[in-house]
C-alpha cells in the first residue's frame, strides 16, 4: 500500500511540476502574440464607454485591462461593494469581442480604509507616515491591510472568476513602494519574526552578522530595528542590510503569492494569474513570486534618461533594454512572459519628455515579439485629461476619438501580425547555427544587493557590468538567457557569470562540472569573494575559485574616475577604469591579458584555461567602454569554433518560432545581410532608423 501511495505521490508531484514549468498552454500558439491596452472606465463618463471599447475592437486589439487602481470605486464604503460599472464594462468588452485582464486593486486602498486604520500606512526612513493621495502607500506587513485585500480580492474572484471574457488576472500593479522602504511598526515586527525564523537563537544572528564588531550584539530579537541609515552615524552592518533586503523581497512576494492563492480558489483553470513588475527594481524579486503562472513586466524607453544610439537615439531608447528584459522574464517561474505596459508615445514623468521617433512604438512591439512575448499591452488607451498623468499619451488623443501616434503604430503592427501568422510553421525549430551561439548569463539577486550596499568604488554598477557582456553577445546574434542557479547550465555552450560575489563550494563544483562537460565558462571580477552570508573566507582572498580559474592569488585595485589605465590583450591596448584584479597564473593557465602600467605592470588581468572540450576564462577587469569585454568574448567564440554575426551596437537580430526579426535602433540606415534564400515578410533589407525586418529561410 505504502508503495502505491509513494508512486502516486511521485506521479502527482511530477505532473504538478510539469504544469508549474511552463504556462504555454494558456495562449493560442497560432496567434503568436496578442495585443491589448489599459482602459479605466471609472475615469470616463459612462456615455463614452461603449464608443471607446468599440474603437479598441475596431482597431484590432484582442483584449483590454481593467481595475488595478479602482478599489475606491469597487468598495466605496467599508464592506459595501459596487460592481455595476465593472460588470457593464466587461459586458461591453464581451459585446465587441475583446477579452479582459482583470486586476486586483491592492495598490490603492480607499481613503476610508486608511482613515479608519492609519497603521496600515508605510513609514519612510525619516519616520514620515506616507499618506493617502497617490498609490502603493500601504504596508505588506500590515495584517489589517492584508485582511482588507483578501476581502476585495475574494469578491472580485467570485464575481469574475468564471467569466469567459476574463482571460487572466494581474495582481496589484508594479508591487513595490517605488523606492521607499517601509520602517513602520508592522514592518519592524515582521522583520524580527523573519529573523527569528531564520536564526532561531539570537546567538546565531550575532555570529552571522559579526556583531562582536563594535559591540553590536543583541540580547533579544525584540531589540533589533530595521537598519536605517538615518538612525546611524556610520554605514550600517552589511549583513543586517542583506537580510533586510531579503526580508523585503519575501514580504512583497508573500503579498503577491497570497493574492494568487485566493484567486486560485475561485477562478477558472483557463484564467491565468500574473503580476507586473518593473525590471531590476530593488528589492522586488520575481523569482520569489513563484506561485504565479508567469511574469510580466512594464517598460518605458523614452524618458529623457537614455541617449540610445546616435543622434536620434534619445527618441528610441537603447536596443538592449527590451532584449534584456525579455531574456530575463522568460526565465522566471512559468517560463513564458508578456509585457503588461509598454510606452504609447510621449510620457509625463521623464527627466524631460521627448516625442518618440516615428516607428519606435512599432519597433518595441516587434522587440517584445522577437523575445517570445505572448502578449503586449499598451499603457494606455486614452490620454487622461485630469489627475497625475495629464501629459501622458494614450492610443487616442485628448479629444477621445482621434488616433495618436501609438494608436497608428499599433494598428500597423496588428495588421502585419496577421501576415506573420499566416506564415507561421508550428514545426519550426531553432536553426543549428543560432543554437550554437546561445549563452546564459547567471544572475543572483543576493550578489546585486550585496554590491549595491558595498560597491567598494563609487564607479561600480552591477547592471552596467552585466551589460558589458550582454551587449557583445547581442551583436554576435546570440540568443541569451538570464538565469538563476535553479537552471541547468548544461544546455548553453557559453555561460557567463558576472561578478558573482556570494557563493558556496557546491556552486563552484557545478561550474567545474559544466566545464568538464564541454561548456565555456566566463567568470568576471568580484566572483567568489564571499560566502552566502557575505563573509570573506578564512582563506586566501577569493580562494574557492582559484583552482577553477588557475590563479594562486588575487588582489584588486580601483582608479579615480578621470584616470584610465591600460591592459594589453592580443597585441592591442584597452582602457580600464573601474575595477582591476591582479592574478598569479598557475600551471596550464594561459594569460590572455596583462596590465600595461601602474606598479603592477606585467601582472595578469585575464586568465584562460582549457579543460577537455570546455574552457574557463576569468576576466579580472571591469572597463568603462566595454571594448575589452567584447574582444574577450569574440576571441572565446572564435576559439570555441562558434560562428557569430557582427552587428553594430543598436542593431539586433532574434529568432522566434521560425521567424528572424531584425531591429534597427540606430539613427542611420542599416543594411541587413540576408541569406540568398531569405523570404522577406515585413520590411526590406535596408532598415531605416526604428526600422524592422522579418524574414524566413
Ligand atoms: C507605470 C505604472 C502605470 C502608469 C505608468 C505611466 O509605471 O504602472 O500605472 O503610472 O507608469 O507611465
Amino acid at each position: 500500500m505504502k508503495k502505491y501511495i509513494l508512486i502516486i505521490t511521485v506521479l502527482l508531484t511530477s505532473l504538478l511540476k510539469l504544469e508549474a514549468q511552463s504556462s504555454e498552454h494558456f495562449f493560442d500558439p497560432d496567434k503568436l502574440m496578442i495585443f491589448g491596452n489599459y482602459y479605466y472606465p471609472e475615469q470616463w463618463d459612462e456615455s463614452q464607454w461603449e464608443r471607446d471599447i468599440k474603437k479598441m475592437a475596431d482597431m484590432g486589439f484582442d483584449f483590454t485591462h481593467f481595475a488595478e487602481f479602482a478599489w475606491g470605486d469597487l468598495e466605496p464604503e467599508d464592506g459595501k461593494y459596487d460592481f455595476s460599472w465593472l460588470d457593464k464594462s466587461v459586458e461591453l468588452a464581451t459585446k465587441y469581442g475583446l477579452k479582459v485582464i482583470m486586476c486586483t486593486p491592492s495598490p490603492t486602498p480607499p481613503a476610508w480604509l486608511t482613515e479608519k486604520h492609519p497603521d496600515v500606512l508605510i513609514v519612510n526612513d525619516q519616520g514620515i507616515t506616507i499618506q493617502h493621495g497617490t498609490r502603493q502607500h500601504a504596508s505588506w506587513s500590515s495584517d489589517v491591510y492584508r485582511q482588507y485585500v483578501k476581502r476585495i480580492v475574494t469578491e472580485l474572484a467570485k464575481r469574475y472568476g468564471k467569466n469567459e471574457t476574463v482571460i487572466g488576472w494581474q495582481i496589484d500593479n508594479e508591487p513595490s513602494h517605488y523606492g521607499v522602504y517601509d520602517y513602520s511598526t508592522n514592518a519592524q515586527q515582521k522583520y524580527r519574526t523573519w529573523l527569528r525564523n531564520k536564526y532561531d537563537r539570537i546567538e546565531n544572528l550575532n555570529e552571522t552578522w559579526g556583531n562582536a564588531f563594535w559591540s553590536q550584539s543583541y540580547n533579544d530579537f525584540e531589540q533589533i530595528r530595521i537598519p536605517n541609515q538615518r538612525e546611524l552615524p556610520v554605514k550600517a552592518n552589511p549583513h543586517a542590510i542583506l537580510d533586510f533586503r531579503r526580508f523585503c523581497a519575501d514580504e512583497v512576494a508573500s503579498f503577491v503569492n497570497e493574492q494568487n492563492d485566493i484567486l486560485r480558489q475561485y477562478v477558472n483553470k483557463n484564467q491565468w494569474i500574473t503580476t507586473n513588475t518593473m525590471p531590476n527594481h530593488h528589492p522586488v524579486d520575481p523569482n520569489r513570486m513563484d506561485r504565479l503562472d508567469f511574469h510580466s513586466y512594464t517598460r518605458y524607453l523614452v524618458t529623457g534618461t537614455d541617449n540610445g544610439h546616435g543622434d536620434q537615439g534619445f527618441r528610441m531608447g537603447s536596443s538592449f533594454v527590451l532584449g534584456f528584459n525579455n531574456d530575463t522574464y522568460r526565465n522566471y517561474p512559468g517560463k513564458i512572459y508578456g509585457v503588461m505596459e509598454l510606452q504609447p508615445g510621449q510620457v509625463n514623468w521623464g527627466n524631460y519628455n521627448p516625442q518618440t521617433y516615428p516607428g519606435s512604438i512599432r519597433l518595441w512591439l516587434y522587440h517584445v515579439f522577437s523575445g517570445g512575448g505572448k502578449f503586449v499591452c499598451s499603457y494606455r488607451f486614452r490620454q487622461p485629461l485630469k489627475g497625475s498623468e495629464q501629459y501622458h499619451y494614450g492610443m487616442i488623443r485628448t479629444d477621445g476619438v482621434t488616433l495618436n501616434v501609438g494608436g497608428e503604430e499599433y494598428i500597423q503592427m496588428m495588421e502585419e501580425m496577421k501576415h506573420i501568422r499566416r506564415n507561421f510553421d508550428k514545426k519550426a525549430e531553432m536553426p543549428e547555427d543560432v543554437k550554437r551561439r546561445k549563452a546564459a548569463i547567471l544572475y543572483g539577486i543576493d550578489n546585486d544587493w550585496e554590491m549595491l550596499f558595498q560597491p567598494q568604488t563609487f564607479q561600480w554598477n552591477t547592471q552596467q557590468h552585466i551589460l558589458r557582456y550582454y551587449k557583445p553577445l547581442k551583436s554576435f546574434g546570440a540568443p541569451v538567457e538570464i538565469v538563476d542557479e535553479n537552471h541547468d547550465f548544461g544546455e548553453y555552450p557559453v555561460l557567463i557569470v558576472p561578478a558573482y560575489q556570494l557563493l558556496d563550494e557546491k556552486l563552484v563544483s557545478r561550474w567545474k562540472m559544466y566545464v568538464e562537460q564541454g561548456g565555456h565558462l566566463v567568470l568576471t571580477c568580484r566572483t567568489g569573494q564571499k560566502n552566502r552570508e557575505g563573509h570573506l573566507w578564512e582563506k586566501r582572498f577569493a580562494q574557492p575559485i582559484y583552482d577553477l580559474i588557475g590563479t594562486s592569488s588575487l588582489v584588486f585595485d580601483h582608479l579615480p574616475s578621470d584616470k584610465w589605465s591600460k591592459v594589453n590583450f592580443d597585441g592591442k591596448e584597452f582602457l580600464w577604469n573601474n575595477w582591476g584584479e591582479m592574478l598569479t597564473p598557475t600551471e596550464n593557465t594561459d594569460v590572455w591579458a596583462t596590465y600595461a602600467d601602474q606598479f603592477y605592470k606585467g601582472s595578469a588581468a585575464i586568465l584562460h584555461k582549457k579543460e577537455g572540450e570546455g574552457s574557463v576564462t576569468y576576466v579580472g577587469v571591469d572597463s568603462d567602454d566595454g571594448k575589452l569585454e567584447r574582444a574577450v568574448l569574440r576571441k572565446l567564440y572564435k576559439q570555441a569554433g562558434i560562428n557569430i554575426l557582427d552587428l553594430p551596437d543598436g542593431v539586433t537580430v532574434e529568432w522566434r518560432d521560425g521567424f528572424y526579426i531584425g531591429l534597427n535602433y540606430t539613427s542611420e540606415n542599416y543594411t541587413m545581410q540576408l541569406p540568398p534564400d531569405a523570404e522577406i515578410l515585413i520590411g526590406k533589407s535596408v532598415l531605416s532608423p526604428a526600422g524592422v525586418i522579418v524574414w524566413k529561410h
